[in-house]
């Protein structure tokens, strides 16, 4: 299964770090916050990852990462030239290298806990369709929001960033999509910010029965704010001994 890392967008909730940087490149705990997609990646046994960012970043990329020889995996880019055109938008541009298989999706943004080893199983043994992770949440309203049939044990529909949310889980950025997504991808028209809005495409999965999901159990943190940023550093420095700790101790 081939990964990939959305890295673009404006990052406009982290003005002004993000005036002249990407958000991905800014630190938590000793790394730059793309080194914790690709190691839980990596940790699943995902060694080929595709990274989409804006053309601006790309050669900070490649100057940190290369082609991934110095983190064990190899590593490819593709530019999103809409910048800020919606996780959708972006996701399109790895429709290339992707060959007809299923893959996983981590919003660069998204630091958690959990082992996608599990998850990755659950979405292997389904048939096609896609899978999303869900948190339970204090602040729904900041997210995608699910509409959860408790009886049926699916999703209704998803609504993002609701005002008068249906439940207090969010659908994180982890996803598991078939090929499919790809063609629901250029159904959907652009939402009332502009973006082609990766919700829409989940609703399309869901409107053809084919939208499961699991709960992620350890925390999970969308680091795209200055303090979920600041939490997500914290995390950083608890979970590790003596404030410090390397790469190899925590992968
Ligand atoms: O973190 C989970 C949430 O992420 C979900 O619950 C929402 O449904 C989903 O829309 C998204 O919401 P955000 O408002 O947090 O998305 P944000 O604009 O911060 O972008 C998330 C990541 O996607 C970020 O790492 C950058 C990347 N991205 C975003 C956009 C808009 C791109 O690569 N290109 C883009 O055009």
């Amino acid at each position: 299964m081939k990964g990939v890392i959305l890295a673009g967008g404006k990052g406009d909730r982290l003005k002004p770090l993000t005036q002249i940087m990407n958000k991905h490149l800014l630190p938590v705990g000793p790394y730059p916050m793309i080194y914790w997609p690709i190691l839980k990646l990596k940790e699943a046994g995902i060694h080929e990852i595709l990274i989409i960012t804006n053309g601006d970043y790309l050669s900070f990329f490649e100057k940190l990462l290369g082609f991934g020889e110095g983190l064990n995996v190899k590593i490819q880019y593709r530019i999103q030239e809409n910048i800020g055109g919606g996780i959708a938008d972006a996701l399109m541009w790895a429709a290339d290298y992707i060959n007809q298989e299923k893959f996983i999706v981590l919003l660069g943004d998204n630091i958690f806990e959990d082992s996608l080893t599990p998850y990755i199983e659950s979405f292997n043994a389904q048939e096609k369709g896609a899978r999303v992770l869900l948190k339970k949440v204090e602040y729904p309203s900041r997210y995608g929001v699910p509409h959860i049939d408790k009886v049926q044990n699916r999703i209704i529909s998803i609504t993002e960033k609701p005002n008068n949310p249906h439940s207090n889980y969010c659908v994180t950025g982890i996803y598991m999509y078939d090929q499919e997504v790809f063609q629901y991808i250029s159904k959907v028209i652009p939402s009332k910010r502009k973006e082609l809005e990766i919700t829409d495409v989940h609703n399309l999965y869901i409107k053809h029965s084919q939208l499961d999901f699991d709960i992620l159990k350890g925390w999970w943190i969308d680091a795209g704010t200055h303090e979920s940023l600041y939490i997500a550093n914290q995390m950083y420095f608890q979970k590790t001994s003596k404030g410090g700790g390397k790469w190899e101790d925590i992968s």
